[in-house]
């Protein structure tokens, strides 16, 4: 369990976190670990300034049918300046995104998996995606991923629905999260582990 004296903050990628950044993707395929939340950069290991544009031009977009703005956050524990998790939240909703992927893409690195922290990450998402005047999010996970499944209903997740994806030939949930509500109902438990 991470120590109750860890302070964890939200960070939004800039040149500083380059070597870390890559070295955060690099344990991923070190361990043969799916990547979630990470705005695709490990397509950029040889072009970290491409991958910052390239969050910057998410980032401007503007919500039509087919496409959301996105912001992309590492997951930074204080203590070490360490980079443990990643999140992506597409700050608006439209109906690819209530359909597909959701509004939140999340990560933990995997050697500092199953420590709590990804419920740390989602907590600090839904502090940012309030800021967004984002009121009801989406989150999707195929249904093995039981870790994923664990993560948002001990932030107050509520089933939607189940699907099967033909391109991720797997069984994908649904849940919705009522942001304000979760937001409030654990902030005592997890406002002690905030930067
Ligand atoms: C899914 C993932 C983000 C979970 O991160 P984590 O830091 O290990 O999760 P936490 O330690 O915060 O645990 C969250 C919940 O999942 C449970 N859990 C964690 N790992 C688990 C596992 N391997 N099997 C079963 N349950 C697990 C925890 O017990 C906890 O549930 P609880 O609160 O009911 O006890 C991480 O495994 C990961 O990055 N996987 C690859 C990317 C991915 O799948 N992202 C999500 C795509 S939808």
């Amino acid at each position: 369990m991470k120590e109750k004296e860890e302070k964890f903050k939200l960070v939004i990628p800039t040149e500083k976190y380059k070597r870390k950044a890559i070295k955060y993707i690099k344990e991923h395929n070190r361990h043969k670990s799916e990547i979630n939340g990470s705005g695709f950069l490990y397509m950029y290991l040889k072009d970290y300034k491409g991958w910052l544009q390239r969050l910057d031009t998410e980032r401007k977009k503007e919500a039509t049918a087919t496409e959301v703005p996105t912001e992309t956050f590492f997951l930074v524990r204080l203590n070490d300046d360490k980079i443990i998790g990643m999140v992506n939240i597409r700050t608006k909703t439209n109906e690819k995104v209530k359909n597909s992927f959701g509004n939140i893409g999340y990560g933990i690195r995997p050697k500092e998996r199953e420590k709590g922290y990804n419920k740390i990450n989602l907590y600090l998402a839904l502090v940012e995606c309030q800021k967004f005047g984002l009121k009801q999010v989406i989150i999707s996970c195929k249904k093995e991923n039981v870790a994923s499944a664990k993560t948002m209903i001990a932030l107050g997740a509520k089933y939607d629905r189940e699907v099967f994806n033909s391109s991720q030939n797997a069984i994908v949930e649904f849940y919705r999260i009522d942001v304000d509500y979760a937001v409030e109902a654990y902030k005592s438990t997890y406002e002690k582990y905030i930067g």
